[in-house]
């Protein structure tokens, strides 16, 4: 198992027996997930997805990724959530911290509404070489619509409409929606968001796939530990099950009170994989006014700020810290001549042994201080065991929802703010609601 589950420090809160005796709850959460029988059950098709995806699309995908590699120095890909948060993850996770050698350059945009951000990028833009990978499942989404049209504009005024119809890569529905209707009409290359995989676990679509490619991650690496995660998802026993130890974890804690689970990481690059995980769990569980709220933090950096809360603020959260136990790089402390910070008893240790102990030290401190820890644990960081954790965080999400009793795979909530929106935004249709809501601001 790539990913290794440590529920020891949860046991002052969910004694070891009572979260072994929730298995056959969990294996019958399970069940349901995996038999397709549940609420929302026409889009699991992410379940055997490492299976079943489409093999002629995903060479497509490596085949464009290689294109892009030489002829762009930037690539755009513009989408929101589920259309954005997976591909920006797992790149963050995979990508050094500085660049070590020129790379073609990944860059999110529709993912804000900021005419600031939306301003500086597209001057950045103007002397570079670059493509667009447009990405929406539905092709209305306000926020990538609009920045599709901004960075389209850019791209034909520097390349002319046919060069740069060559430049842009669709990932949409295989139907319907305006984005296929443009991407027909102009003759963009298009990859496809299936029908039956919502955008939280999409990921391993082409929606996440070609931006990772085109970054220069092994995408069959991926495509791999995601395979494995599924296969000791549905097959290990509950004991050996990292993936259900973790869904009945959550869920029991969650039962007891606990409402808030911080998501914690001591690699500042993981900070992504945090923000997909949030939407993946939010936006999954949070309905029918029940759900953990998904938090995370960045430590050591902020033990030095919301540690207080942590610590002593109100006893309403559980943490799971996701630890990598091999860093990529490591540094060998030395001693100084004269010692006036008095670091010289660090002398020979390493940096990351530092960044373990005050992981260790942190994690008997909120125990102590009542905050519930759980520990996933992965070897290092590699496309393997990036793509095994992803995969594991959706088949938990899945099971967890089913124990909560709410349906992973809609999202009814979001679309409130969108009404409101266009209503002040004066869309023809929504004039009955405009005069309204402007009273109300
Ligand atoms: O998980 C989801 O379904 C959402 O986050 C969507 O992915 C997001 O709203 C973007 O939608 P679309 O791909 O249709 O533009």
């Amino acid at each position: 198992m790539s990913v290794k589950i440590n529920y020891k420090n949860i046991a002052n809160f969910l004694p070891k027996e009572e979260l072994l005796g929730l298995k056959e709850k969990t294996y019958a959460a399970r069940k349901v997930l995996v038999e397709k029988t549940g609420a929302g059950n026409d889009f699991l098709g992410w379940i055997n997805w490492t299976v079943d995806y489409d093999k002629e699309e995903y060479a497509r995908i490596k085949k464009a990724a290689e294109k892009i590699r030489k002829d762009s120095e930037v690539l755009v890909v513009i989408g929101i959530g589920g259309s954005y948060l997976g591909a920006k993850a797992v790149i963050e996770a995979m990508k050094n911290y500085f660049p070590t050698e020129k790379e073609v350059e990944i860059i999110f945009a529709g993912q804000t509404l900021s005419s600031t951000y939306a301003a500086q990028l597209l001057k950045y833009l103007e002397n570079k070489e670059f493509s667009i990978n447009v990405i929406s499942k539905s092709g209305t989404t306000t926020e990538p619509a609009v920045a599709f049209r901004l960075f389209k504009e850019l791209l034909e005024k520097k390349y002319g409409k046919a060069d740069a119809a060559k430049r842009i890569y669709a990932t949409t529905d295989k139907a319907k929606g305006a984005l296929r209707v443009l991407a027909t009409k102009e003759g963009y290359e298009t990859f496809i968001v299936p029908d039956d995989i919502g955008g939280r676990y999409s990921w391993f679509t082409a929606v996440g796939l070609l931006p990772i490619a085109a970054s220069g991650i092994n995408i069959d690496d991926l495509m791999k530990g995601a395979e494995q995660a599924r296969v000791d998802a549905i097959n290990n026993e509950f004991e050996e099950n990292s993936c259900l130890l973790y869904a009945a974890s959550r869920n029991a804690l969650y039962n007891k009170g606990l409402d808030v689970e911080i998501l914690v990481s001591y690699e500042p690059k993981l900070s992504f994989i945090s923000e997909w995980w949030k939407q993946l769990y939010g936006e999954s569980e949070g309905k029918d006014n029940k759900g953990v709220f998904p938090a995370s933090l960045v430590y050591s950096t902020d033990l030095h700020s919301m540690g207080q809360y942590v610590q002593e603020g109100k006893r309403i959260m559980f943490e799971t810290v996701l630890n990598v136990e091999r860093p990529e790089e490591n540094i060998i402390l030395k001693k100084e001549e004269v010692d006036l910070d008095q670091l010289n008893y660090l002398e020979g240790k390493d940096l990351d042994s530092v960044n373990k102990m005050a992981m260790q030290g942190t994690i008997l401190a909120h125990v102590d201080g009542g905050v519930p820890n759980l520990v996933l644990a992965i070897e290092e960081i590699n496309a393997y065991n990036i793509g095994y954790l992803l995969y594991f965080f959706m088949f938990s999400c899945g099971v967890c929802c089913y124990l909560t009793g709410v349906n992973p795979f809609n999202q009814p909530g979001v679309e409130s703010y969108k009404k409101n929106m266009f209503a002040l935004l004066e869309k023809p249709g929504y004039e009955a609601m405009t005069e309204e809501l402007k009273k109300r601001l």
